[in-house]
């Protein structure tokens, strides 16, 4: 009976299969010390728990909204997957958050255990994430020296990915457009011209794809058996050794000219680039200085910048040629700012109807309905006195915030002007220059890039990286929906991605 199927992987197969069911069935007994906080989405039986781990899979929209509206400024708990997930809701919940230390409550804990960092980015970028400093602070202070390759490399990359003629329509896939315009824009900072590298382009917008699916497989494999999993499955190794074939010997050369002349090469024709960035940050730790570990910063800080700014720019494209009546007037903002400032970052921060457009649409489809994700380190107590215990995930009702009627006037209908409205209001009550209003500014009402000392270092560039493209496109281009109506989003428990594969139509303007 079992000739044909006892192969060593069927075994091995059966152990972990065997492993997952004692897994569950222990933690359906283990009793559970978030009791105290109520639960949404769960039905009453013995096997609740997996009935609604599974409804929040398809449903995980809903049952955070209903959540958000049955416990206003109290906190409760949806089940994701394996665990709870507590989320709190109002105004002081989540300013506790905010407010709590990271030895309380830790952001690199969470997106660890989701994401398996060890495995899906490498040891060393989950000991040492040393980028995030870089990209806080030399990126974005390098933002307007590195904007006219940016520049450069946006009408590049739209000319070669939308070759549209001015006399007729042609429909491309929205995401598989975007997503190696935003590779190539951002690796242009990266690392120079070698971003229009096919293999590293297909290498860098594939990345984040793998980290997810190997994040899923090691999830339901046992922690023991999680690394000979990696070995297995893992996309890791193959990754970095494809990148390295790349950007190897340009990285060799750098850290060889960084060793010789630190930041003063020859006839100053150092790079300004995230590798020089990197480097400077790494003088004295040799453990960063290598092309392996170099190689693996790049493909995180890729895996980091990526998908959200494609994300964010999918979006605004469909919200753009679902709202065609903001074009005209984005047109005039773009050109007449344009013409006195030229396509510089001083001109972005001055282009403020584009701003809110795009905040706009990022308020409105923030890309999932919890956000700002966090592990605790130690029990922690909300100051309404709910406590969590270690090890819990806890985080903030996004979507529902931002479209709630106490924060947004009108909140569930789409005003692309409604922030450079009230920039303009800010103004007049002498609050500067409503930069406030801005959408790099995070804010209770605004948690795209969360909030506080973990709020997103990238938004900076990312959000100039999306004006700048957002510019060029609706200067170059008229679009319009395929099928006239925006593509719905897809959900996956508390993640809602724009859609991937729904086509835009371009027309080059005459
Ligand atoms: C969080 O910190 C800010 C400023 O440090 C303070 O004004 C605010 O009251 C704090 N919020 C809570 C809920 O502790
Ligand atoms: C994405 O959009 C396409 C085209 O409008 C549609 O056929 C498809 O069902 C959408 N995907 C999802 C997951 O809704």
């Amino acid at each position: 009976m079992f000739t044909d199927t006892s192969t060593p992987a069927t075994l091995v197969g059966g152990i972990i299969f065997a492993l997952i069911v004692a897994q569950l069935i222990w933690k359906s007994f283990k009793p559970c010390p978030l009791n105290a906080i109520p639960s949404v989405g769960i039905p009453q039986h013995p096997f609740g728990f997996y009935f609604g781990a599974w409804d929040f899979i398809k449903n995980g929209r809903a049952i955070t909204e209903e959540g958000y509206l049955k416990y206003p400024g109290k906190a409760f708990k949806v089940a994701l997957a394996n665990r709870w997930l507590v989320v709190v809701n109002g105004r002081t919940l989540i300013e506790d958050l905010r407010n709590a230390s990271d030895d309380y409550v830790s952001l690199a804990e969470a997106t660890n255990s989701l994401l398996h960092l060890k495995h899906t980015i490498g040891q060393e970028q989950y000991r040492d994430p040393y980028q995030i400093a870089v990209i806080r602070t030399p990126m974005t202070r390098n933002i307007a020296g590195c904007f006219s390759d940016m520049r450069s490399e946006v009408v590049a990359a739209f000319e070669d990915l939308v070759p549209a003629k001015t006399d007729e329509w042609i429909s491309l896939p929205a995401m598989q457009t975007v997503l190696p315009i935003v590779s190539r824009v951002s690796n242009r900072v990266f690392i120079g011209l070698q971003c229009r590298d096919p293999d590293y382009i297909q290498i860098t917008t594939q990345f984040a794809v793998e980290v997810a699916q190997d994040a899923a497989w090691f999830h339901i494999t046992p922690t023991v058996l999680r690394p000979i999993a990696a070995l297995l499955f893992g996309h890791l190794e193959t990754s970095t050794r494809r990148a390295m074939k790349v950007v190897g010997p340009m990285l060799q050369h750098r850290i060889e000219m960084d060793d010789k002349y630190g930041a003063d090469w020859p006839n100053g024709d150092r790079p300004n680039d995230l590798i020089s960035w990197l480097l400077d940050e790494a003088r004295g730790y040799p453990a960063r200085r290598s092309v392996r570990t170099m190689t693996r910063t790049l493909l995180n800080v890729n895996f980091g910048a990526i998908h959200t700014t494609t994300q964010g720019f999918l979006h605004a494209l469909y919200h753009i040629a679902e709202h065609g009546e903001y074009v005209e007037s984005l047109r005039a903002e773009i050109e007449g700012v344009v013409k006195t400032e030229g396509w510089t970052k001083i001109a972005m921060g001055k282009m403020v109807k584009l701003d809110s457009f795009l905040k706009e649409s990022s308020r409105f489809a923030p890309g999932g309905s919890v956000s700002m994700l966090r592990q605790t380190l130690q029990p922690f107590t909300f100051s309404d006195g709910t406590t969590i215990p270690t090890g819990t995930l806890v985080g903030v009702p996004i979507l529902a915030a931002h479209h709630d009627d106490a924060n947004y006037a009108d909140a569930d209908t789409f005003d692309g002007g409604r922030f450079a409205r009230m920039r303009e209001e800010g103004k007049e009550e002498g609050m500067g220059m409503g930069i406030r209003h801005g959408m790099v500014t995070p804010s209770l009402e605004f948690l795209t890039f969360g909030l506080g000392r973990h709020a997103c270092p990238g938004r900076f560039f990312g959000v100039n990286e999306q004006k700048l493209m957002m510019a060029h496109l609706l200067v170059t281009y008229d679009l319009q929906l395929r099928d006239g109506v925006r593509p719905p989003d897809e959900w996956i428990a508390h993640m809602g991605a724009a859609n991937s594969t729904a086509e835009v139509m371009f027309r080059r303007r005459g």
